[in-house]
């Protein structure tokens, strides 16, 4: 077993650059991360009716994701019980059942062995096609994002979401329409660790004005100001960054949700009407965020922007590639004009071949192949900015960093990596429930702050 302890230092806020290009520990992370996490897998609104179905991955197995007659959602693991085919080749559609290519064993939408051709003949009879069904998959639902585990002992995805939850309920449901995710997916392979986006999108408001310099000139809105990082701001004014338990986290830049896109008068204007539900149903503290930035990971790897409307998930291919699915978040309730052009300007940025993809691609990239190096594998990341600076809100749950451009999202993603990954089993994480934020207990960093009336 690989020692964590001198992989990810919590104390410090370092991690070894070895976790993001080593086979073995990327095997454990399979186990230990991908095999006992909830995991992104679908939206209700991609798979409406009866028989819809779509395929996708957990890790690296093949799951296939299918609404039943009474409306629920099942998911499989999409290989023959045969001989290991793939029983569902195609991306999406609607079927009554799925037929294995190569012999022919056909499956219900509900998972189980319907039919074995030549069963009489030539099994005579010892198929027990009962137990020959596909391996079913945990699967939940949180305002419609459907998502699935492996591990049966597992807190149910409530628990696990946690106050992440209670933060994602502000755009999630605040306005009280819901939103959707517009699809097919754009797919597209980056050679990169899956935790170099997760973390970045975690917590990585650093980089925007430096990195995307050129592409927020050319864009405008209030986020231009961060180009290049010269304007003189209150950094501190401007933002707050969050992480809460098992490792999820985001940043918000209050009032720029909208800031991304070019023509933005229909989402402006949704913004500003809907602004008071969100204040009547949800109180006034997450109505402050409502029309803010946000950058997002739910631990370990799907992805969003509330605002620019960017939704990932980043699909682990090795330790050194991920695939990158790509869909657009709307509100239900926005027209379908202004829908549109949400999904246009969420495509020409962050789309397979958008601005601000393309500038981060690279730096994903090379964040991880460096680490083939034999001396560069023994350095250190470093994710300290904004420690001490951050703490026990008192408004807001979880921990709390006092400037959307920070770290401390990056420290609780680290924390639950290392937790999970030195864990026998659920029973151990769980067992840390109660103490999971010590290491930012006693600072008194807010009281401080409203002692000095900041
Ligand atoms: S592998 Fe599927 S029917 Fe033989
Ligand atoms: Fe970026």
């Amino acid at each position: 077993m690989n020692d964590m302890d001198q992989l990810v230092d919590i104390e410090n806020s370092t991690q070894s650059k070895k976790i993001f290009l080593d086979q073995d520990i990327y095997e454990q992370e399979q186990e230990r991360i991908f095999g006992r996490c909830w995991l992104f897998l679908a939206h209700e609104s991609l798979i409406p009716k009866a028989g819809d179905f779509m395929t996708t991955t957990m890790g690296e197995d093949p799951v296939i994701v299918v609404r039943q007659k009474d409306g629920s959602t099942k998911a499989f693991i999409n290989s023959c019980t045969h001989r290991g085919n793939k029983v569902c080749s195609a991306e999406s559609g609607n079927a009554r059942s799925f037929v294995c290519n190569y012999h022919g064993w056909v499956f219900g939408s509900d998972g189980s062995l319907i039919d074995v051709p030549l069963n009489e003949r030539c099994y005579h009879g010892t198929i027990d096609k009962s137990t020959h069904g596909l391996p079913g998959i945990r699967v939940e639902s949180y305002r419609g994002f459907l998502f699935g585990c492996f591990d049966q002992d597992a807190p149910p995805l409530d628990e696990f979401l946690g106050d992440f939850g209670w933060y994602l309920d502000t755009w999630m449901v605040g306005a009280g329409g819901g939103v959707e995710l517009i699809g097919p997916a754009m797919k597209s392979i980056l050679n990169c660790n899956w935790k170099v986006p997760a973390e970045n999108f975690v917590g990585d408001a650093y980089h925007v004005g430096w990195t995307h310099a050129a592409a927020l000139e050319v864009l405008g809105g209030e986020l231009a100001g961060l180009a290049g990082n010269q304007a003189d701001m209150p950094y501190d004014d401007l933002g707050l960054q969050f992480t809460t338990r098992f490792g999820h986290g985001f940043g918000v830049i209050r009032h720029a949700a909208a800031s991304i896109h070019v023509k933005r008068e229909g989402y402006d204007k949704f913004l500003r009407d809907t602004l008071p539900a969100v204040a009547e149903n949800l109180g006034q503290a997450r109505a402050d965020l409502y029309d803010g930035h946000w950058n997002c990971t739910t631990f370990p790897n799907c992805s969003f922007l509330y605002g620019t409307n960017t939704f990932k998930v980043w699909h682990p291919r090795g330790p050194g590639q991920i695939e990158v699915w790509t869909y657009t978040i709307v509100h239900k309730d926005m027209d379908e004009e202004t829908k549109k052009e949400i999904v246009k300007q969420a495509i020409r940025s962050f789309g397979t071949a958008g601005t601000l993809e393309s500038d981060d691609g690279d730096n994903m990239t090379n964040c991880t192949h460096t680490n083939q190096g034999r001396m560069t594998r023994k350095g250190r990341m470093d994710a300290t900015m904004g420690i001490r600076h951050e703490g026990h809100h008192p408004v807001y749950p979880g921990i709390v960093g006092s400037s959307f451009i920070g770290e401390t999202s990056y420290r609780g993603f680290y924390r639950f990596y290392k937790e999970a990954m030195s864990a026998e089993s659920w029973g151990d994480i769980r067992a840390q429930d109660n103490h999971w934020d010590e290491a930012w207990k006693d600072n008194g960093f807010w009281e401080a702050k409203a002692g000095k009336g900041e």
